[in-house]
């Protein structure tokens, strides 16, 4: 079987290679030659977890190819994905130009049956639209040629993309004709190792399947905030109200970890874009509203603790911030929680010291010199007032208390993931504070 992935991002390029993986002849496509060159040669421009080995293996075993030229390969594939990016306009609605250009493409030089199937997440309705702009470019080349489009929804997260894309929860696939679901049933087929159900359903259903999944994860994370910060107010501990309702089956254990916001390409997107197709219909989407808020303020929150500890007291002092990325795994700093971090800290006048095992690139390449960049998680704390833990990577769980003590000026931790434990950090004469306890 042959297929076509047009776009190398962090989709594109892990759906790719997970499907070479298990046989499929893959091309990948991109517009940008510079990466699809580095491609060729096994350089891959996202850090992922396992994700190069697996592409070189596969490049070498001649399962994965990369191009520039979409049309160059539509003789060939029997199915072209469209993982291509669909970022937010001005008003929050995700932009189209991308999955129709591609469309576009497809409608002006494909000459035999293809099925074109949406693997980026864009709004209800958007598969008719690529449906249309393909069959106007039939139309204007005065060709009949069949065609499917379908939709199906990528689920997974990174740092863990390979392991989600090959071992998934479930597959959600829209289609609307027999052939469609045949083609995608057979593409599937090799994960049905792994016990997994491909779900079929009609187009627009599986389109809004993956903003509900998105938007629903991002309302637990800040539900669990607004409780988190309550617990505070009334003396209770928000990990203990975790384990109680995280073992009532009904609402089960994942995604309730309070902290100090979510951030990533996914969830904050998503879930603007979700309100905006909603006020499209006419709809108000009150609680994801509300949701939005409360992650927006949530990011602010180990700032406004700092500010609280020194009394409003910032100017002239040194913090450590340990964690640039959104999530641990990734060198992805969007919409990340640090940011805002940073910017607030250095209006307050503070000087800040940053250290994080994968986003240190990212972050200079975002903000420039305006903190200083730390050789290594201690060094970070040299001399610092306190330091501000952003994201749970394993090698800040266990930290040399000792050398912490020594390094740093004063010994005050603000922990945004909850990560350390209070008792053990008193006897040790820390000042300690975390969320929603
Ligand atoms: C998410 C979805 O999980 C995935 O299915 C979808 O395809 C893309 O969006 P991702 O953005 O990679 O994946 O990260 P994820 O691990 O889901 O975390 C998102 C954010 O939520 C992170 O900032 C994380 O720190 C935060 N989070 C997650 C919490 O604050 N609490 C939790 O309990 C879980």
């Amino acid at each position: 079987m042959k297929i076509a992935i047009v776009g190398t991002g962090y989709v594109g390029l892990v759906s790719g290679t997970c499907f070479a993986e298990t046989g499929v002849d893959v091309t990948c496509v991109d517009v940008n030659q510079k990466k699809i060159e580095g491609l060729k040669n096994g350089i891959i421009p996202i850090y992922e977890p396992g994700l190069e080995e697996m592409v070189i293996r596969n490049i070498k075993e001649n399962r994965l190819n990369f191009t520039t030229s979409l049309e160059s390969c539509l003789d060939d594939v029997e199915v072209v994905f469209s993982a291509v990016g669909t970022p937010p306009d001005e008003d929050g609605s995700a932009d189209l130009k991308y999955v129709l250009e591609v469309a576009r493409t497809i409608g002006k030089h494909m000459n035999k049956y293809v099925l074109v199937v949406t693997k980026s997440t864009v709004p209800v309705g958007t598969a008719k639209k690529v449906r249309a702009t393909i069959q106007e470019e039939l139309d204007k080349r005065g060709v009949n040629i069949e065609f499917d489009v379908a939709s199906n929804p990528e689920f997974l997260k990174e740092g863990n993309a390979i392991n989600d894309f090959m071992s998934p929860d479930r597959v959600v696939v829209g289609v609307e004709s027999e052939r469609a679901k045949e083609v995608m049933t057979k593409l599937y087929k090799p994960f049905l190792l792994n016990n997994f159900r491909v779900i079929f359903m009609d187009i627009p259903s599986a389109e809004m399947t993956k903003y509900a999944a998105n938007s629903m994860l991002a309302t637990r994370i800040s539900f669990m905030n607004d409780i988190a910060n309550l617990c505070e107010l009334v003396g209770a501990d928000v990990n203990m109200v975790r384990s109680g309702i995280g073992s009532d089956t009904r609402i089960g254990r994942k995604f309730l970890y309070a902290g100090c916001g979510y951030g990533g390409s996914c969830f904050p997107k998503d879930v603007k874009a979700l309100i905006k197709t909603a006020e499209k219909n006419g709809y108000p989407m009150r609680v994801l509203k509300a949701v939005e808020e409360v992650n927006q303020a949530q990011k602010s929150i180990l700032f406004n603790k700092l500010n609280k500890h020194f009394n409003g007291n910032l100017e002239g002092k040194i913090i450590a911030l340990w964690g640039l990325a959104f999530k641990p795994e990734t060198d992805d700093m969007r919409e990340a929680p640090a940011l805002i971090l940073i910017d607030l800290l250095l209006k307050a006048g503070c000087t800040v010291r940053v250290y994080d095992p994968a986003a240190m690139n990212e972050a200079k390449r975002r903000i420039g010199d305006c903190v200083y960049y730390a050789q290594d998680m201690y060094d970070a704390l040299l001399d610092a007032d306190a330091l501000l833990m952003v994201t749970e990577w394993k090698q800040f769980r266990l930290p040399a208390w000792g050398v912490i003590k020594k390094t740093m000026r004063t010994p005050v931790i603000i922990d945004g993931r909850n990560i350390y434990d209070i008792d053990e950090l008193k006897a040790m004469d820390v000042t300690y504070y975390c969320i929603g306890k």
